[in-house]
């Protein structure tokens, strides 16, 4: 069976290579629909990118290595593409038959010329600014999937639309969301023999999540898979729910419940398995949301299923229970490693609780786990990779100091794994956060709805010794995942660094949060190259060859979760930014360049000599917290595209901020009123914290 597989697919290989030599016409590639074979040869096809992590093991290795180690040196720009937004860029491109199609903020979709960047056309949704205010994490997206002769987007507004490949014409469009919930898409959708899977998110604004395949030529439903269930008085929709049933308690329904597939998936073709990640509790308060009992399946957890019908196959759980928002949505990786001597099939994550994870890909079986970075919320794991709790991290009761934080040692920033160095690449953050239960929840609350305040109060004296391990910042990690231990890291200035591509050349390509696109060693991390980005590098990079040169293509532009990561340590230098996001595509001996940037003078403060705030600024600091802080930034900071609220003209005037913050009047640019959610003197409150907040600007350093 297994030989006979491989054999169909070496055949495979061997005529597309020659149809790849017999074309190097420049511009006359037909575009032959895209299908299963294409889709399961992605390994040995180098001059496309066909998914969204190259190949369905999601390794993100090319076997590409034109640029090395030695040449990259040589690496200039070969074109870039100016998007019409200054919000966060996450997405990888496709490349198919000599054209690049990618999304960018506000799910907008693009298809370009692969070798000159060349438009050749564009689709906007028209997603309305006032559903920004659903999106936890900015109005990003991570890109397009390819079947037939159409490319398909899910949109923020909860939408999955298929556009003809050649002329960007929507063909279908279906609504997978419950448009009363504060469901948003921002994950790329993968590819089955025909069918499109689709998840999404807003476990921190009470959503039930699941994901749905629906058939690539109609857009019809085919499946759902739920991954908390509902209320038990109606029937569940599918078996695997009365099991996970019994792991919760209370009146969860309500509120939601989470669970989110809003990113990771794989596919292993040989076992015929898809693998998804599903997200936090909705919300995230473990008391409110299961009176702090059970294990609440299938919250942060890795499950397997049948992707023809989405048959449940099995599940490991990373955070029963769990409380801090640490999803299990990250990269999932299949690799075969070696391991105690014998070939093993598994499957690697480094979920935000900060362990990265071995598991047997047939079986869910617990292989192995270690701690990549500081983590306080757990005493350790035993043999079937359970966690026991340290209590000081509970916040029912009392404040406490957690590592890693709600972004987690590893957010959505692609992870990628070389099958020659047998390393894998994490984007890493270590760091600790601190929580308290929220006096203010109420369920079904608009706003940022966790039952977590991330308050001034005192976090317990024993959370904060356990989470003061936490210091080492923002790096790349390269992990050995069988001997589970780090290689070497290398350092970042700030949080919110890129997703990783890594090649048989020896290189390994990440982006930076303070504006440059890096190239490594990937053996041994020494820094080979690096480029002025103009901008933060978030998105993950993609590589093909057309007409024998080899090309880099990477997104640029600040935002998604990084713009609750606050603003730029102090003594960091941060390069200027340019106005708006772009792609950025290179070569050897590439001769393009970006234009200069503009002069921006430094940023004032407005004159707040009639300010009058007079409301409660360490009031105006909760409710900031609970509503403002996810987009603004912890204490009133952000380095984003979002507005830093001290340099506001509006925090001078009470009128003013009313009419934004209460009437809304900026609802079509994402800023959407918070009337349902706060009383007048509440604003004033926290306006009175925004003034106070220049003030203590003032005194320090400037930002
Ligand atoms: C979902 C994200 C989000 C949340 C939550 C949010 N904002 Fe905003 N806010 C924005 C965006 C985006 C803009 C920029 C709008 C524009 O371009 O005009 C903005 C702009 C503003 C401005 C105008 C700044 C200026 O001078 O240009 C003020 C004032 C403001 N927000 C206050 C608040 C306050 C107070 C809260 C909490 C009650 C809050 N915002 C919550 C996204 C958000």
């Amino acid at each position: 069976m297994f030989n006979l597989f491989l054999f169909a697919r070496r055949a495979v290989v061997a005529s597309l290579t020659a149809a790849v030599l017999c074309s190097f016409a420049h511009s006359a590639e037909k575009s032959t629909p895209v299908d299963a074979r294409r889709l399961l040869n992605a390994a040995n096809n180098n001059s496309e990118w066909v998914t969204y992590a190259r190949t369905y093991d999601e390794q993100r290795f090319s076997p590409l290595k034109k640029i090395n180690q030695d040449t990259v040196k040589n690496l200039g720009l070969a074109w870039y593409f100016d998007l019409d937004t200054n919000r966060g860029q996450e997405a990888t491109p496709l490349i198919i038959a000599g054209s690049m199609y990618f999304t960018s903020a506000w799910s907008k979709v693009f298809a370009v010329d692969a070798r000159t960047g060349k438009e050749k056309w564009r689709f906007d949704p028209k997603v309305a600014g006032e559903k920004g205010a659903d999106a936890c994490c900015d109005v990003v997206n991570r890109g397009v999937a390819a079947w037939g002769n159409s490319v398909f987007v899910g949109t923020l507004d909860g939408r999955l639309i298929a556009l003809d490949m050649a002329t960007g014409k929507e063909i279908w469009s279906v609504q997978t969301t419950d448009t009363t919930k504060r469901y948003t898409i921002t994950g790329a959708p993968r590819i089955i023999r025909g069918k499109v899977l689709i998840g999404n998110g807003g476990a921190e604004l009470g959503v039930r999540g699941y994901i749905t395949a629906y058939d690539a030529a109609t857009g019809k439903l085919i499946w759902r898979f739920y991954t908390v269930p509902g209320n038990p008085a109606e029937k569940f929709e599918h078996k695997p729910l009365e099991m996970a049933a019994k792991t919760w308690n209370g009146n969860w329904w309500d509120q939601g419940g989470g669970g989110t597939v809003w990113d990771s998936m794989a596919y292993d073709p040989e076992l015929d398995l898809l693998y998804i990640g599903c997200g936090n509790g909705s919300p995230w308060n473990y008391q409110i949301r299961s009176q702090g009992k059970g294990d609440n399946l299938f919250l942060s957890s890795i499950v397997a299923l049948k992707p023809d019908t989405g048959e449940y196959v099995w599940h490991f759980q990373t955070t029963p229970g769990e409380s801090w928002d640490y999803t299990a949505t990250q990269t999932i990786i299949l690799a075969d490693l070696k391991i105690n001597g014998a070939a093993r099939k598994v499957l690697l994550q480094a979920p935000k609780n900060g362990f990265f994870y071995v598991l047997d890909r047939k079986t869910g079986e617990f292989l192995s786990a270690k701690n990549f970075v500081n983590v306080s919320w757990t005493t350790g794991l035993d043999a079937k990779g359970r966690p026991t709790f340290s209590p000081e991290s509970f916040y029912a009761t009392e404040p406490a100091q957690v590592a890693p934080t709600p972004i987690g040692g590893h957010n959505w920033y692609p992870m990628a794994y070389s099958p020659l160095t047998q390393l894998a690449y994490i984007p890493t953050l270590e760091a600790s956060s601190r929580y308290a239960q929220d006096p203010n929840f109420k369920t079904n609350s608009r706003g940022w709805n966790t039952g977590v305040a991330f308050s001034n109060a005192t976090p317990n004296a024993k959370s904060v010794e356990l989470a003061s391990k936490s210091n080492a910042g923002a790096f790349l990690l390269a992990w050995n995942p069988v001997e589970q231990k780090e290689v070497w890291r290398i350092p970042y200035p700030r949080p919110g660094n890129g997703g990783v591509l890594t090649t048989a050349g020896n290189v390994l390509f990440q982006g930076s949060a303070d504006g440059y696109f890096n190239a490594y060693r990937a053996d041994t991390g020494t820094k080979l190259w690096s480029y002025i980005a103009q901008n933060a590098v978030m998105a993950a990079p993609a590589t093909y060859e057309l007409d024998g040169e080899q090309y880099v293509a990477v997104l640029a532009g600040l935002g998604g979760v990084a713009m609750a990561g606050g603003g730029t340590p102090p003594g960091t230098a941060v390069l200027p930014r340019s106005q708006f996001g772009r792609m950025l595509v290179f070569k050897l001996s590439g001769r393009d360049s970006l234009p200069r940037l503009a002069e921006t003078g430094a940023k004032q403060f407005p004159n707040l000599a009639n300010a009058d705030a007079s409301g409660d600024p360490s009031k105006g600091r909760e409710h900031y917290d609970r509503v403002c802080a996810s987009c603004h930034g912890p204490e009133a900071v952000t380095s984003t595209a979002i507005p830093d609220l001290r340099y506001s003209n509006a925090i001078i005037s009470a009128d003013a901020f009313k009419s934004i913050v209460i009437d809304g009047v900026r609802t079509d640019k994402g800023m959407v009123s918070f009337a349902s959610v706060l009383k007048p003197e509440e604003v004033e409150a926290i306006r009175a914290y925004v003034v106070s907040r220049v003030a203590a600007a003032k005194t320090t350093a400037a930002p």
